[in-house]
């Protein structure tokens, strides 16, 4: 925890109470208010936390205001760049780059537990073929601490590291046969001699009457969009993971709680969404009708793809997204791909437009992702089952770094009541 060096004076009703202040090591100043209602008996009132840190954290930061997120200390540009999704998933659960051997151990543990228990299976052919992806993953991943009884103990580190090592492993083939499922076709199981990302494309388009060859362009973009989205501090669906852990519940059942708020169109479901939305407005000559709707008070339609809580500049992931798109789409042959003419169209009429840009509204991670993920093949109710994939890393990173904080208090906020007072039970015969 930061040493507080300064306090910050409040005085209610003419009584004046000190509060600590600690500075981070990068970031705002926090304001401790953890005694405020023991000493002043009140609350503090931020619904949707706009200015409220949770947590103490050395994950992830993220400068909004300068488009800027490192992971462990490495900038996010870099790491899309020269790293790939593993390294940093050791990276973000250990807090350091690997040295080659220890990299490769990790490689090992993970593509050694790819593989679904076979009663798993059943689980799937419960749902409807129509089932959203996002619905059979949630029920899915809840249902592997019906399974993995021997790493459910979070008091045991070893049981901890286990658990984190089977869901970053399992997700993929989880998500794939939810895909597999919905098309009819059969599930693929994965291989131990393909990287991660290449695993995860071959158990989605392979079918057993062919081979199936990855293609590296592809698998890259996967590897890239995996690391783009691995862990972003303390967003929604990170927050409803570090809530379900504070109860001391199973890692299974606190990864299945992230991935169920991920599902939201505010959040991870905005890649789904955003694509939906640029298959909507279909040609360049409609953007402008979009535009007007996007600004209209009375309409509830947003540009999904735009606007951040925290990024009141570029995200940073979507410009390395932006520079793939192009990249993935030309060697794909996709040129002059409309959907992406009407996106770069669309960004580029926002960022001209002042309503965006003085609300601080730019493309965020979900802008591009789902023009690739189209291109590679993948039906949009796949994206954000992709996204979940990813962020099942920083889901644990941060899961990890709270159980094992031995301070660790059950998250319980309080409200600002505005209903009735109390009052007596009137028999149905007076009413
Ligand atoms: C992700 O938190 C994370 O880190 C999330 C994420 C991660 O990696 O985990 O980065 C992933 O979830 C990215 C965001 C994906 N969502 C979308 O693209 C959906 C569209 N965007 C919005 O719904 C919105 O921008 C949010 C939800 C992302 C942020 O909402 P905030 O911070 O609560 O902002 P707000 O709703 O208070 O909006 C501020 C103003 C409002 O106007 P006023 O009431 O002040 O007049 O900006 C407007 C909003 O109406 N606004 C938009 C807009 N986003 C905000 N107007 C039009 N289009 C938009 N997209």
């Amino acid at each position: 925890m930061a040493e507080s060096t300064k306090s910050a004076k409040l005085t209610i009703d003419g009584k004046e109470y000190d509060l600590p202040i600690y500075s981070p090591t990068a970031g705002p100043d926090v304001l401790d208010i953890r005694k405020l209602y023991a000493q002043a008996g009140v609350f503090t009132y931020d619904p949707g936390f706009t200015s409220t840190a949770s947590c103490d954290s050395t994950i992830t930061f993220i400068d909004g205001g300068a488009g800027e997120l490192l992971h462990r200390g490495y900038p996010i540009d870099q790491l899309a760049g020269k790293s790939h999704y593993l390294e940093v998933c050791y990276l973000l659960l250990y807090g350091e780059l690997p040295s080659p051997a220890q990299l490769e151990d990790f490689e090992s543990r993970v593509t050694n537990h790819t593989m679904l228990h076979e009663q798993m299976m059943n689980f799937f052919r419960g749902f409807r073929r129509d089932a959203h992806p996002m619905a059979v993953m949630v029920g899915v991943v809840g249902a592997m601490s019906a399974f993995y009884h021997d790493s459910t103990d979070i008091t045991d580190p070893w049981q901890r590291e286990v658990a984190s090592i089977r869901l970053i492993a399992k997700m993929p083939t989880i998500a794939a046969n939810a895909y597999k499922y919905t098309i009819g076709q059969p599930f693929i199981y994965p291989r131990n001699d393909l990287d991660y990302a290449s695993n995860f494309l071959r158990m989605c388009f392979a079918v057993p009457a062919e081979d199936y060859q990855v293609n590296p362009i592809l698998s890259r973009a996967m590897d890239r969009i995996f690391t783009l989205h691995a862990d972003h501090e303390q967003n929604a669906s990170t927050s409803t993971v570090r809530l379900a852990s504070s109860s001391g519940a199973n890692p299974f059942a606190c990864i299945a709680a992230g991935i169920a708020c991920l599902w939201g169109p505010a959040h991870g479901g905005a890649n789904q969404a955003c694509l939906e939305m640029l298959n909507e407005i279909g040609t360049v000559d409609r953007i402008p009708e979009f535009i007007a709707r996007a600004k209209d008070k009375d309409d509830p339609f947003r540009l999904m793809g735009f606007g951040h809580r925290v990024y009141k500049n570029f995200d940073p992931r979507a410009k390395v997204m932006k520079e793939s798109a192009d990249e993935v789409l030309e060697l794909l042959g996709v040129d002059n791909n409309p959907i992406l003419q009407v996106a770069k169209e669309l960004e580029a009429a926002a960022l001209a437009d002042p309503y965006f840009a003085d609300k601080k509204l730019f493309p965020n991670v979900d802008f591009y992702s789902g023009i690739i993920l189209e291109a590679m093949g993948f039906p949009t109710s796949m994206f954000t089952p992709i996204f979940a994939v990813a962020r099942t890393v920083g889901w644990i990173s941060q899961w990890k770094e709270q159980i094992s904080d031995p301070q660790l208090k059950i998250g319980r906020p309080r409200q600002l009541y505005l209903g009735e007072t109390a009052r007596d039970y009137s028999d149905i015969e007076n009413r």
